[in-house]
């Protein structure tokens, strides 16, 4: 028994991704989907690369590794709505078909927000009736286009400051806290089969800004007004992410609320680079744990990497010096850290949590 054993070992070594792959397992934990945003071929970070495609494609293809996706771009206003009143679908359109051919769940992403913000929506001198249309017309043309795709929507993202306090965006100003309401009433009437997010980062460790996220769904429920989820955007860097019971804590306070919870841009970025053995043991630790806490609370629905191939990622463009931040490196191998998303998975099939046993007898039934 034990040599057969110690000679199975390195054949399993040589095969590391036939067998391993991490949609299959998250859901065998009971989890909807574990999938990778994706941007526009030719666009942005992806400009130059072509070559990388051909492979790049056949990972995300594969529903056993990445069971959902988002357009990490496509669907911003910058994108869909150019000139006011004048809309073009055709770079979210290209991430959704994608989801609808390979069957897999598509997250849309993001109705308002301050960032990535047509400039004419900054340039023009709004009163709050004007505002309200402007935002109406918005919300009512882009999720009524994207109806009956999405099994969720970033409604908002990215509300608030880092000490929970309202941002001063464009939308703040005009019209106060009323826009979020605004957005989320029309989006639910829009789409009423699309679960309806408010998505933030830094809301992933007890802290200001979860209790904003806390009021924000609070202040949409005393209206009456639909809010399904609250989206943890989980941009980590590596050694300096929340703990596993920081994780579990926040998204149980969520839960307490009534509404889902799901990681949706998951990524833990390098400080320094390149990537040392250290470093590399510090990701998959991050990683672990914040697939571990979501994949152990029931709420916890759905986890999304902001991609998952290095060179494609935002990351070295927004944090200069910082990177490899994903779970594929420039040349297609692995990081260590995609055993520790696997560790955490199957740690959990095996915690018999209710959710896991759903899991299970899904993977069993199938
Ligand atoms: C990023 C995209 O990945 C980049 O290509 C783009 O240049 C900037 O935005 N929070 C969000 C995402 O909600 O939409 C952002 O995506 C990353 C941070």
């Amino acid at each position: 028994m034990r040599s057969h054993l110690t000679t199975a070992l390195p054949l399993l070594a040589a095969t590391p991704l036939a067998s391993a792959q991490i949609n299959k397992w998250a859901q065998a934990a009971g989890l909807k989907y574990f999938g990778a945003a994706t941007d526009t071929p030719g666009q942005r970070e992806r400009a130059g690369l072509e070559a990388a495609y051909p492979q790049y494609d056949a990972i995300l293809a594969d529903n056993d590794m990445f069971g959902s996706t988002t357009p990490t771009n496509g669907q911003k206003w910058l994108f869909v709505e150019p000139e006011q009143g004048v809309f073009n679908f055709t770079e979210g359109d290209i991430t959704a078909d994608l989801a609808a051919e390979q069957g897999k769940i598509l997250r849309c992403h993001a109705l308002v927000w301050h960032s990535q913000l047509a400039p004419w929506v900054e340039a023009t001198e709004w009163t709050p009736e004007t505002l309200t249309e402007a935002i109406t017309l918005h919300v009512n043309t882009v999720a009524e286009h994207y109806k009956g795709q999405c099994y969720a929507w970033d409604v908002v993202n990215e509300a608030l400051n880092e000490d929970g306090t309202w941002r001063e965006s464009i939308f703040y100003e005009v019209l106060g806290e009323d826009y979020i309401k605004l957005a989320f009433r029309l989006a639910a009437e829009a789409d009423p089969e699309a679960k309806l997010y408010y998505n933030d980062y830094n809301i992933e460790r007890p802290g200001g800004k979860v209790n904003g996220a806390l009021r924000i769904v609070e202040m949409l429920q005393a209206d009456g007004i639909r809010i399904d989820g609250v989206g943890m955007q989980a941009h980590f860097v590596a050694g300096g992410s929340p703990t596993l019971d920081e994780q579990i804590e926040v998204i149980e306070s969520y839960a307490a609320l009534g509404v889902e919870v799901a990681l949706t841009e998951l990524d833990v970025r390098l400080d320094t680079l390149p990537p040392t053995e250290e470093t590399l043991a510090l990701q998959k630790e991050d990683y672990k744990n914040a697939v571990g806490a979501c994949a152990q609370v029931d709420a916890c629905i759905g986890i999304t990497m902001w991609d998952f191939y290095d060179p494609f990622s935002w990351v070295p463009y927004t944090f200069e010096g910082e990177g490899a931040a994903l779970l594929w490196f420039e040349d297609f191998t692995v990081h260590p850290a995609y055993y520790g998303v696997l560790a955490a998975l199957k740690n959990a099939t095996g915690l018999c949590a209710s959710k896991a046993k759903r899991g299970m007898a899904q993977l069993f039934n199938a």
